[in-house]
């Protein structure tokens, strides 16, 4: 058990713009985090993510740099950040910033530079190509949409960009590019900040001669994920990245990667000789998603099924256990809202986010809450297309819409369950204007069901989602089995309960979570041969001395149980 405290940490992910607007412009600010700090501090979490506050011209809400140095005026000043900072320190949290360099906005300095000439010193800086056959340099297609590649006429050459065509690709082959990120990270670290979300690292590495993309399905532009998603030279920028930077200082580091496997992440996690600290996979998210991957085939709406989701997170804990450390996450500002997804934002709702929470903290590995994940906050469904406002949820619309003449309410339908704006509506603080998010007109629409789900109902509430969160956090303080016992799956090919055990030395801790709005009937496998146990914590009242041999759940049911006695070694059942 090889201590470190970015292991036992419990992170809590910031949307900044949707988080607390205190200026009533209608985007959240720095201010507005400093000011619900202490709301974070009762929580209980110890480090924060910060979505990006950088100066952007938000062609992608912040994923957009066009200064890495500035904090964008809307969301405040530096001094604004370095309060914000001092006081999250003087609360024992840390910070970690999003480090946005797979790409910059196509209005950094470096590429207004770069477009400028073929010789202009920072042309190198971004991936530029001449047409082939009058077309793209080829054929991949962007993350969002359309061709990878913008043609850009002073130069008569095209430049990729794997996101928008306002997100140019940085060309990590030139080392000039990789010194200035270099010196931009040691900036940020000695302003005294505590590590870094990395923004797809997995993509900053193309494999040489940008071969055209295996044509899948019908359109111009294919998924080219084989060519620039843990490419050639990965490895080595990690590698240099962390001798220079990551390894003078005492840091938390996550990577982004979408379609990393597990041997991927091993190498880049290995306590011995690995380069970060812990990644974000995308197995689980891309459940009964075409493609495979995140960004291909995600609007598809298929059923996602129990037993795959037991297959895909056992993998990643058991191959992982003792050559990496994972990390696990059910939402953020990518994905729909996780009790919308994976629980019943109806009628179990306050059930099912408890069952959903016990999940995300019980397994190995550091937990990521989204905000508002903690009170059980759902996707949105809006009518119209004009109250959405992320690029890839209009491009697709546009797309399928316009461009193809689907039929509207089948697109709206893959909206309301896939957008990136379901996690981004504004933080429900209270049941006042606009969920106490802004005194102005939000950004985007707040969700309407604020009036019954938000903080300051769930503060006053001792059985409430926002509480249950609270004392999941308190275990993993509390109890090192937490955050390093071993995980060894139950009952394998059950169809709605996923179960689980953890160990630590001699003791054991029983996971039984149903992930349906059924009543099925758990039995305890005869191999897990226990004395009593003892209720650590459960989302509905149980009497204190159930027998637990045969239990009989109720909708969403999540209980937790220490075993007492010595137990042996179990294999998994079924
Ligand atoms: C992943 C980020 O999480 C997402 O919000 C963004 O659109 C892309 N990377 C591009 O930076």
């Amino acid at each position: 058990m090889n201590r470190k405290w970015w292991k036992e940490s419990v992170v809590y992910q910031i949307y900044p713009r949707s988080f607390q607007d205190t200026d009533g412009n209608g985007i959240g600010d720095l201010r507005g985090i400093i000011n619900r700090l202490d709301y974070l501090a009762t929580l209980g979490v110890d480090v924060v993510w910060l979505c990006p506050v950088y100066r952007s011209p938000d062609d992608d809400n912040g994923y957009d740099i066009s200064d890495y140095r500035a904090i964008d005026p809307k969301f405040g000043t530096m001094a604004d950040w370095e309060e914000m900072l001092r006081e999250m320190h003087a609360r024992g949290m840390r910070l970690l910033m999003d480090l946005v360099v797979n790409h910059t906005s196509d209005e950094h300095a470096w590429f207004r530079e770069s477009r400028k000439s073929k010789d202009n010193p920072y042309r190198d800086y971004y991936i530029w190509r001449p047409g082939k056959e009058g077309r793209e340099p080829n054929n991949w297609a962007s993350c969002f949409g359309g061709s990878a590649w913008e043609y850009d006429e002073t130069t008569e050459e095209y430049f990729l960009h794997l996101f928008s065509r306002k997100q140019p690709d940085l060309n990590w082959e030139n080392p000039a590019v990789r010194n200035d990120v270099y010196d931009l990270m040691h900036w940020w670290l000695k302003k005294g900040i505590d590590g870094f979300r990395l923004d797809v690292i997995n993509m900053i590495s193309k494999v040489p001669g940008l071969p055209d993309a295996p044509e899948a399905g019908e359109g111009p532009y294919h998924w080219g994920g084989q060519y620039f998603l843990h490419g050639p030279r990965l490895l080595e920028y990690l590698k240099e990245m962390k001798d220079r930077v990551l390894s003078h200082y005492d840091t938390f580091t996550v990577g982004e990667t979408p379609g990393v496997n597990t041997e991927h992440a091993i190498h880049i996690t290995s306590e011995d000789s690995g380069t970060l600290n812990m990644l974000f996979q995308f197995e689980h998210m891309d459940l009964a998603v075409g493609g495979g991957t995140t960004f291909t085939g995600k609007w598809q709406m298929g059923r996602w099924e129990l037993l795959e989701l037991k297959q895909i997170i056992s993998r990643w804990q058991s191959e992982l256990a003792g050559r990496g450390w994972n990390s696990f996450y059910l939402s953020n500002h990518d994905q729909p809202r996780s009790v919308s997804r994976f629980g019943d934002d109806g009628e179990f709702r306050a059930e099912s986010a408890k069952m959903l929470g016990t999940f995300l903290h019980m397994l190995h590995g550091t937990p990521y809450i989204y905000q508002g994940e903690e009170l059980g906050m759902t996707n949105v469904a809006f009518d119209s297309i004009d109250d959405y406002r992320d690029i890839e949820t209009l491009n697709f619309y546009y797309e399928w819409v316009d461009n193809q003449h689907v039929p509207r309410h089948k697109i709206m339908a893959a909206i309301h369950a896939k957008s990136r704006d379901n996690s981004r509506t504004p933080m429900q603080w209270n049941d006042e204007t606009n969920a106490g998010f802004t005194e102005g007109r939000p950004w985007i629409n707040v969700n309407r069901n604020y009036v019954h789900v938000n903080v300051a109902q769930q503060l006053s509430d001792p059985d409430s989602v926002l509480h249950y969160y609270r004392q999941l956090i308190a275990l993993r303080r509390e109890h090192p089995i937490v955050t390093y016992g071993k995980y060894e799956l139950l009952l394998e090919a059950h169809e709605q309960i996923y179960s689980f055990l953890r160990s630590l030395g001699d003791e054991r801790w029983l996971v039984i979570l149903n992930f349906s709005r059924e009543t099925p009937v758990f039995a305890l496998p005869s191999n897990v041969p226990c004395l009593q146990a003892e209720l650590v914590i459960a989302n509905y009242p149980v009497a204190e001395h159930e027998e637990i041999t045969l239990l009989t759940l109720r909708p969403y049911e999540a209980r937790v149980y220490r075993l007492q006695g010595k137990c042996d070694d179990v294999e998994p059942t079924s």
